[in-house]
């Protein structure tokens, strides 16, 4: 099971930006954390960043079009601007999991709205990098 990993704006900076709010681990970390929790479920993870709206709309439809089982999406701030992310994921049938370092919820009121949630099949949020593996584990029950 082929699972794309696909990360957002800003995401590239993780471990060193908003340490407070985001933890200490980077995107490789957590990429790593990743390819070990897929080997044991027998998934081979594809893990992405761009910082660039279009891109991350073009790596969805290449889920569809590459045979993938599941995305994970941290959109980053995209998620709660992003009308073209939401139609990219209707646009596919791969079921796309919304996934969150923090709680948007608890935060200033500007994320509280996500476009990328309304297409998803769910979220995971609040757990740091364990969102990750959480959103991953429920991709394996798919
Ligand atoms: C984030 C939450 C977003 O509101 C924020 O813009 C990010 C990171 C998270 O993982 O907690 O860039 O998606």
């Amino acid at each position: 099971k082929l699972v794309y990993v696909l990360n957002g704006p800003n995401l590239n900076r993780l471990g060193k930006r908003e340490p407070e709010i985001y933890g200490s681990q980077t995107l490789d970390d957590i990429g790593a954390m990743l390819a070990a929790r897929g080997e044991a479920l027998g998934m081979t993870i594809d893990m992405r960043q761009s910082n660039h709206e279009g891109a991350l709309v073009d790596w969805l439809h290449e889920a569809q079009d590459g045979g993938a089982h599941a995305v994970l999406l941290n959109a980053g701030a995209y998620t709660h601007t992003s009308i073209a992310l939401l139609d990219a994921i209707r646009s596919i049938k791969v079921p796309v999991i919304e996934v969150h370092l923090s709680n948007p919820h608890t935060r200033e009121e500007f994320r509280h709205k996500s476009w990328v949630g309304m297409g998803a099949k769910g979220t995971v949020a609040g757990f740091g990098a364990q969102s990750y593996i959480v959103a991953l584990e429920a991709a394996a029950g798919f």
